[in-house]
């Protein structure tokens, strides 16, 4: 079987992670993917220290990696909505498929960029853009496939529930806790995205339009921030019983999809307020299921790597005939066990 070939533009904290990912579990990602892939062709303004690129072509000009006639996968993690688009635009019209983290990109110019890809037969997949780590598109998309959604509710940006989460457990600064954020790799390369909720934004309209089936209408969502939450909001919601959460909502109405994002007091025991730091959680309430949670990090290097990753073996076995109905072997053998690590 020959292998997927993949082309990664984009060095920074998500590149470098999908980078260490790829060829820490390479082995596991062949079983599943049906194939081996690997990454062939980096385009990057510079090297990054924390992942090794051995023997991999790289290049400078990232427009160099769509062009490759060898790629079969364009990964785009370089950010931001100029240079992103066209590079992603090129990839479609060079015919290889896109995986992207980009929710950015996908809110505000994925009606465009979806109506190409359908034009050329190839994908866009783009789980990593929501949530971090968390499969919440895939949920959506085919775990909930059968329900009708009435409405989600989540925390779905990991830098603004850490600072929230460090005012209230540790008593931190605003200013502070932004600054660990953006050490830590969680935040956007403009923090103000992450501090005005247009991060939140943007991935809110993500969700709803997996949800509802609705366009991305990103101009649409009702948006406020949490910069300006103060320390003693924070204590006062405290000792009412609340916690200040920042949370996303699409909910149907009969007048259609209303779309927010803002700070939420959320009474203590609920479990929303109990997700802490960069975690994320999605709360989606459908006729069929009832209600169901998604929950994990919704942002780092390795944790948002872990969806791009995932959508690049989800197309490497579209890639694949045989891949599409096997479970994978990697030569493990059940155990007795007396006790359940648990
Ligand atoms: N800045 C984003 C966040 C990164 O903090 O959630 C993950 O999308």
């Amino acid at each position: 079987m020959k292998p997927v070939k993949v082309g990664l533009c984009g060095l920074g904290t998500v590149g470098s992670g999908t980078v260490n990912v790829m060829t820490r579990n390479a082995q596991e990602i062949a079983a599943r993917a049906g194939c081996d892939i690997v990454i062939e062709h980096i385009g990057a303004r510079r090297d990054n220290p924390v992942c090794s690129t051995g023997d991999i072509r790289v290049s400078r000009d990232i427009f160099e990696v769509v062009q490759d006639p060898s790629i079969d996968i364009v990964v785009e993690l370089i950010g931001g909505t100029t240079t992103a688009k066209e590079l992603v635009l090129a990839a479609i019209r060079n015919g290889k498929h896109v995986v992207t983290a980009n929710k950015a990109l996908i809110a505000e110019f994925g009606n465009e960029v979806f109506q190409e890809a359908h034009a050329k037969g190839v994908s866009v997949a783009f789980e990593a853009a929501v949530a971090g780590g968390i499969p919440i598109i895939k949920a959506i998309r085919e775990g909930l496939a059968g329900n009708r959604i009435e409405w989600l509710a989540g925390i779905i940006n990991g830098t603004g529930n850490f600072i929230l989460s460090e005012m209230r457990d540790r008593g931190r600064d605003f200013a502070d806790a932004l600054k660990d954020a953006q050490n830590l790799g969680y935040a956007e390369a403009d923090p103000t995205f992450d501090v005005e909720g247009i991060d939140a934004a943007h991935k809110l309209v993500i969700l709803a339009s997996m949800a509802f089936g609705m366009p991305l209408q990103f101009e649409k969502v009702f948006t406020e921030g949490i910069s300006r939450v103060s320390a003693a909001d924070v204590a006062y919601a405290d000792e009412l019983g609340y916690r200040i959460k920042h949370l996303g909502i699409a909910r149907q109405t009969a007048k259609g999809v209303e779309l927010r994002v803002h700070p939420t007091l959320v009474p203590y025991k609920r479990l929303l307020a109990n997700v802490d730091g960069v975690m994320n959680a999605v709360l989606v309430k459908s006729d069929a299921v009832g209600p169901t949670l998604y929950y994990g990090a919704g942002a780092g290097a390795e944790a948002t790597a872990s969806a791009v990753v995932a959508d690049v073996v989800d197309l490497a076995r579209t890639l694949t005939v045989e891949a599409k109905q096997r479970v994978p072997h990697l030569g493990v053998q059940a155990d007795n066990l007396s006790e359940l690590p648990v």
